[in-house]
C-alpha cells in the first residue's frame, strides 16, 4: 500500500482524500483504490480534510471555556449549526442538533416521542430507522412496489389509526440498496393531512441531492458526516424543536444543564437548556460539526444540478454495463425507470456474492460491499422467495437459478473518477464471463483470498 501525490483526475466533481492511494492486487502489482462504497461511508473531501487541519491548531473547548481558542472554537461550532441550518432550509424556530450519526439521530428522536406517539415506518428501511422505535406503538408497512403505492400504503395506515394522538412516519430520501428516490413530498403531505409527523432518513439522500426541509415540508432531517464526506464522527438532527424541548435530555450531564442546585432532601434540582445544546450534553465534537459544515459548503459551492448531472451519467454507464452481462439481476423497488442516485445492488448467478466482492477487491483494487445491507427485510424480499444457499465462498459455480443470499452493493458519488466507474463495469464482466483467477476460503465467514496458493 503506498499514497502517491499525482494531481487530482480532472474527471471527478470535487477532490476526496484517497484518490492516490494504491493497494496490492493478489495476482501481483498495485492499482489505485477505487473507493465504490460511497453509500457506507464516503472518503473525506479534500477542501473538508484542509478546513479541518486549517482550524486544528486553534482547537479548544466548545461553551466551557474564557480563553482565545475555546472562545474562537464555541464560534465556530455555532456557525457550523448556522452553516447546517441553511444548507438544509430550515425554518425559523427549527432546531439543528449535533450528534454522533443519522443513528444517533433518529434514537435521538425515538426518545424525544410524546408519550402516546404511533410510529409507521416502511419494512424497506435501513435498521437505523427501522428499530429504534421500542415501544410496542410501532407500525411496520409493507414494502410497496411503486412510489404511488408508497403513499397510498401509508395513508391507508394512517386513516386507520385512532385520531387525536401524535404520530410519525419515518421515511428514508434514497435507499441504501437500490438507491431509488422515495417520493418524500407526497408522503410529508400524507402525513400531515392525517395530523402525523414526519421524519426524513436523509443519510443517503443529502450527499446527491439538495434537501430542503421547508420545501419537502417535512418535521425533521437526519443525516450522518461520514456518508458526506465528513467523517469526524458528527451527524444532524434538525427539524421541529417542541417535542425536543419537552423531551428528556437524551444524555444527562454538563452542557444540556443550565443551573444545578442541591435540594434541601439531598438530592438535585436541574434547569435543562432548551435549546439545541439540551441533547448535546457532554464536550461537543466541534472537528465534526465544523467538518460537515465544510462539506455543505463544499457541495453548494460547486451546485448539485453539477452533481446530479455528472452522478447521472455515472450511473447510465453502470447499468448499462451491468445490463450488458445477462448473469447480473440488478435489484429494485420501484423499476427501471425510478429516480435513483448513485447506489446499486445486484446478484450474480452462479456466484456467492461475497465471493464476487472480494474478487472485485482482490483482483482488481475495487472496494464494494457485500450482505444485507443493514436493511434486511428489504434485501430478502428482493433475492425473492425462500433464501437459499448460493454457493459456497470459492465454487462459483452454483447450480443456475439458485438464489441468492446477500447481494453485491457499488456505490459512487462526487469525488468518484470515470475510470472507477469503468474498471468496475469491465471487472464485472470479465469476472462473469473468465471466472475468478484466484482461489478464495472463507475465514471468520468472510471471503478471502486464499494465499496459502501459490
Ligand atoms: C438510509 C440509511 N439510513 C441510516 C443509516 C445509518 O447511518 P449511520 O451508520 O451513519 O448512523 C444508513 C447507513 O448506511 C443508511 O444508509
Amino acid at each position: 500500500m503506498s499514497v502517491a501525490t499525482a494531481a487530482a483526475p480532472a474527471t471527478c466533481t470535487l477532490p476526496v482524500l484517497g484518490r492516490d492511494v494504491t493497494v496490492p492486487l493478489v495476482t501481483g502489482g498495485e492499482v489505485t483504490y477505487a473507493a465504490l462504497d460511497y453509500a457506507a461511508s464516503a472518503p473525506a473531501l479534500q477542501r473538508v480534510w484542509d478546513d479541518v487541519a486549517a482550524y486544528a491548531p486553534y482547537y479548544g473547548s466548545v461553551h466551557r471555556g474564557a480563553g482565545y481558542l475555546s472562545q474562537l472554537s464555541t464560534d465556530l461550532f455555532e456557525n457550523a449549526r448556522r452553516t447546517v441550518a441553511e444548507f438544509l432550509g430550515c425554518r425559523a424556530g427549527d432546531q439543528v442538533v449535533f450528534t454522533r450519526s443519522t443513528t444517533d439521530s433518529l434514537n435521538l428522536l425515538a426518545a424525544a416521542l410524546p408519550a402516546d406517539c404511533e410510529v409507521f415506518v416502511f419494512e424497506t428501511e435501513h435498521h437505523a430507522s427501522l428499530l429504534p422505535w421500542r415501544d410496542g406503538r410501532v407500525s411496520y408497512l409493507n414494502a410497496p412496489r411503486t412510489p404511488r403505492q408508497a403513499v397510498a400504503t401509508l395513508e391507508r395506515a394512517l386513516a386507520d389509526r385512532a385520531p387525536h394522538g401524535p404520530a410519525l412516519v419515518c421515511v428514508t430520501g434514497a435507499s441504501n440498496v437500490t438507491g431509488e428516490l422515495w417520493p418524500v413530498r407526497e408522503l410529508a403531505a400524507a402525513a400531515h393531512a392525517h395530523g402525523a409527523r414526519i421524519v426524513l432518513d436523509a443519510a443517503q439522500l443529502a450527499p446527491h441531492h439538495p434537501v430542503d426541509i421547508a420545501e419537502l415540508d417535512v418535521d425533521w432531517v437526519a443525516f450522518s458526516g461520514h456518508k458526506l464526506y465528513a467523517p469526524f464522527g458528527s451527524g444532524v438532527l434538525a427539524g421541529r424543536s417542541d417535542w425536543l424541548r419537552a423531551a428528556e435530555p437524551y444524555l444527562a450531564g454538563g452542557g444540556a444543564s443550565k443551573t444545578v442546585a442541591r435540594r434541601p432532601d439531598g438530592g438535585v434540582d436541574v434547569e435543562w437548556h432548551t435549546t439545541a445544546a439540551r441533547h448535546e450534553a457532554g464536550s461537543p465534537n466541534v472537528i465534526g460539526a465544523y467538518a460537515i459544515a465544510s462539506a455543505c459548503e463544499a457541495l453548494t459551492g460547486v451546485g448539485f444540478d453539477a452533481l446530479v448531472e455528472r452522478e447521472q451519467r455515472l450511473i447510465a454507464q453502470v447499468r448499462e454495463g451491468l445490463a450488458a452481462v445477462p448473469e447480473v439481476r440488478v435489484l429494485s423497488l420501484f423499476g427501471d425507470d425510478a429516480p435513483r442516485v448513485g447506489v446499486l445492488s445486484f446478484v450474480v448467478q452462479g456466484w456467492n456474492s461475497s465471493h464476487f466482492a472480494a474478487a472485485l477487491s482482490a483482483e482488481y483494487g475495487i472496494g464494494v460491499r457485500d450482505g444485507l445491507f443493514c436493511a434486511h427485510p428489504l434485501v430478502r424480499t428482493l433475492l425473492g422467495g425462500d433464501p437459499q444457499e448460493q454457493g459456497e465462498c470459492g465454487a462459483p459455480e452454483a447450480a443456475p437459478g439458485t438464489r441468492a443470499l446477500n447481494a453485491i452493493r457499488v456505490s459512487f458519488g462526487a469525488g468518484t473518477p470515470d475510470e472507477h466507474v469503468e474498471r468496475f463495469v469491465r471487472a464485472v464482466r470479465e469476472l462473469v464471463r473468465g471466472g475468478a483467477r484466484w482461489s478464495y476460503r472463507t475465514e471468520d465467514g468472510r471471503c478471502v483470498p486464499d494465499t496459502t496458493v501459490a
